[in-house]
């Protein structure tokens, strides 16, 4: 759009480097504190090692994640293009404060999490998802982010959305609030938000993962640190 100056002007053209525009059009970062990695055992007695995806790791991820496209059972298509998009717009800068924690079992990747920061008391839930089956692998990492949300970060509202039936086990079942809605709606989509404060969290929803889970968060230790310290990506997804 062109719009006449209502002034004489001493420059009609300007220059500018596109390095002066991208700080306008990602905005600065919060700086939060890291999530440490935990470590939790699993039902058939291995250990999830549950860490921070490094940014530079997002395009090694990508393509797996793409693969996920093809998978039209248990929502992972949805949630697959939906992670997809997220992983990119982190790997750009066009995402506000995200976080994302991978879990692996020796090695290979077997789970994931995001959420993200969208102001100093909320905190959007975006996606858990498992890459092996049968061991409660998703829920745990929902757990993970969950808790380092509140514990560390400092949330005081955790906005998630139902979108898929599992949803209804994995994430709060019990004791979560909607806000009403069409006033207010998730990113994801435009559905109802389901809310958990920090209060709750205390009283009752952190107890109720626990039980869910049947497992423990626990610091790494160095050794399963150690068995986890080269990130194998699966040729393709068995889920
Ligand atoms: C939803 C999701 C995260 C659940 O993963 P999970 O928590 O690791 O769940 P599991 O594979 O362990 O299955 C849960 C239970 O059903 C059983 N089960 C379900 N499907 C199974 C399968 N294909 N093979 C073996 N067991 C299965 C498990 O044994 C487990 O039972 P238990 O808790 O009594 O031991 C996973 O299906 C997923 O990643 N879906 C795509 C993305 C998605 O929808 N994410 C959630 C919203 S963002």
């Amino acid at each position: 759009m062109w719009k006449e100056i209502p002034e004489k002007v001493s420059q009609e053209q300007i220059t500018f480097d596109v390095r002066e525009l991208e700080p306008i059009l990602s905005g600065p970062s919060l700086k939060l504190p890291p999530y440490e990695p935990e470590m939790a055992k699993l039902k058939d007695g291995s250990y999830l090692y549950i860490r921070p995806l490094e940014k530079d790791e997002v395009p090694k991820l990508l393509p797996f994640i793409k693969k996920l496209l093809d998978v039209d059972h248990d929502f992972y298509d949805i949630v697959g293009v939906r992670v997809y998009g997220e992983l990119l717009g982190w790997y750009r800068n066009r995402l506000k404060d995200p976080y994302f924690m991978i879990g692996t079992i020796n090695g290979k990747l077997a789970g994931f999490a995001n959420a993200r920061v969208m102001n100093n008391g909320i905190h959007i839930s975006l996606h858990s998802m498992a890459f092996v089956r049968g061991l409660r692998v998703g829920a745990i990492m929902y757990y993970a982010k969950a808790k380092y949300a509140f514990e560390k970060l400092g949330a005081k509202e955790w906005w998630q959305h139902m979108k898929v039936i599992t949803d209804l086990r994995d994430g709060f079942r019990y004791g979560t609030t909607i806000i009403p809605w069409p006033d207010v709606q998730h990113e994801l989509g435009g559905a109802k938000v389901y809310y958990v404060t920090k209060e709750y969290w205390d009283l009752s929803i952190k107890d109720y993962l626990k039980q869910l889970v049947k497992t423990e968060l626990e610091p790494a230790s160095a050794e399963v640190a150690e068995a986890n310290k080269e990130l194998i990506i699966p040729d393709s997804p068995v889920v």
